[in-house]
């Protein structure tokens, strides 16, 4: 078996940076990357044989945790059957079901694609071509994945790497951008454009800048402007969907949009993604309409098979109640070992449904992109490095959110406080 540090040289050789896709590079965190050979239940197991409790969950998707069984038994019934056809199949109709039925009831017509990129891509050429406008609103901070037009002041990766866009992004000019929780801006920006706005697109809760809620009254205001200057909005449910609640972000929050994205849950750890909203609008997508989006793999029955085992085993097994009292735990294992440290302001924690989030170096929860960029982020680094020592794995950036999945339980989480405090003693 080779090292860790084998395969790692080998992939620098092979790929930009060693990676294919960017955060995987620990940049933001200054350590040598890690390599994952096996996933189990709440365990990912490096290539040198290290175990961490995984607080990272594939970025989201692995809801139930690694190889749950059930979810690997329908993917082993779906493998010896069929792979790709190309062509339409049971388990999309299935899995487009489920959704409209149990999930997103609001939702009447959906398209599957294979990325939240995909899907962010595809809606917002839907949008565009629907209400005949050019320009989009987006917020400061969030990230729709790495579309030209949405890759503008975008976290995730790009907030690690401190650039507020990249080289060779066309299509920025249409694009108009509005710091998240600020409705006094979006305002401004409509009264100048609303007549060419085509749509506001939002993380209705923001988790790729760390966590960050929509303040109240901020989804209910954009709903109003949208409505008011007929200007579509749309949730990007990529992260909240099926996690948030069991009917999205819209019945989260009460606030209802036109238009979602959803990925990653959506596929049970296979690439699908798929975007969705009232009849009307998705008829003008082709062939029903005129507005072309296509995809060879899309609607998949191996990722399809995947997200239905998913979704289903999710909603019989009440697994986001499970969730919620398991972050209720969790916020009382914090109040109990890491209130000393909050009050000498060395870091601020926030928890909604199963995703969680610790801000370091702040004594107030940060309601913005900047206010989340002045955190301290190289305490991060020192409690990441500490996480890694300790066997804990956690997306490698403070840009980044945990995640609670549901082969979980209070031990890891235990495990999950003891390096921050290490690290929070060893201050003076
Ligand atoms: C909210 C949101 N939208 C879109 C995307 C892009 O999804 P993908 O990485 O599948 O292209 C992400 C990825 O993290 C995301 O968090």
């Amino acid at each position: 078996m080779n090292s860790s540090k084998d395969w790692y040289e080998r992939s620098l050789k092979l790929f930009p940076g060693g990676v294919n896709s960017p955060v995987r590079s620990f940049k933001s965190v200054g350590c040598e990357p890690k390599l994952f050979a096996q996933g189990l239940g709440p365990y990912m197991y490096d290539t040198d044989g290290q175990r961490y409790i995984d607080f990272c969950c594939s970025w989201g998707p692995l809801i139930l945790g690694h190889l749950h069984p059930y979810v690997v038994q329908k993917l082993n019934q779906q493998i010896s059957t069929a792979m790709t056809f190309g062509a339409t199949c049971p388990q999309e109709i299935l899995l487009g079901e489920e959704i409209l039925n149990h999930w997103f009831t609001s939702m009447e017509k959906l398209r599957f694609v294979n990325s939240g990129t995909e899907a962010s891509m595809s809606v917002l050429r839907l949008a565009r071509g629907y209400t005949s406008r050019k320009k989009i609103v987006k917020f400061e901070g969030c990230y729709h994945g790495h579309v030209d037009s949405l890759l503008i002041s975008a976290g995730s990766g790009l907030a690690q790497f401190g650039e507020p866009t990249s080289p060779g992004v066309i299509n920025f000019e249409e694009t108009l951008v509005v710091p998240y929780n600020d409705l006094e801006a979006l305002q401004a920006v409509f009264k100048e454009y609303g007549e060419e706005i085509a749509a506001v697109m939002i993380e209705p809760m923001a988790a790729n800048m760390g966590l960050v809620l929509p303040q109240k009254g901020f989804l209910e205001g954009i709903r109003s402007l949208t409505t008011q200057y007929k200007s579509l909005f749309i949730f990007d449910e990529v992260m909240t969907g099926f996690r948030i609640h069991k009917g999205g972000s819209h019945l989260a929050f009460g606030v209802q949009p036109d238009l979602w994205t959803m990925g990653k849950i959506v596929g049970g750890g296979l690439p699908a993604a798929a975007y969705g909203g009232k009849k009307e609008i998705m008829d003008w997508i082709s062939p029903s309409g005129p507005i072309y989006q296509a995809g060879t793999l899309s609607g998949n029955p191996l990722a399809m098979a995947a997200g239905l085992a998913t979704l289903q085993y999710v909603r019989e097994n009440n697994v986001l109640e499970h969730l919620e009292e398991l972050g209720k735990e969790l916020d009382l294992l914090v109040s109990e070992r890491l209130e000393k440290y909050k009050q000498k302001g060395l870091l601020v924690y926030v928890r909604k449904a199963s995703f969680f989030c610790f801000f370091f170096g702040t004594k107030s929860l940060p309601q913005n992109f900047k206010e989340v960029d002045a955190c301290n982020m190289d305490l991060f680094s020192e409690v990441y490095a500490k996480w890694l020592e300790t066997g804990v794995y956690m997306g490698p950036s403070g840009y980044e959110v945990g995640f609670l999945s549901y082969s979980h339980n209070r031990s890891h989480l235990e495990k999950l406080l003891e390096a921050i405090v290490i690290t929070c003693e060893g201050i003076r």
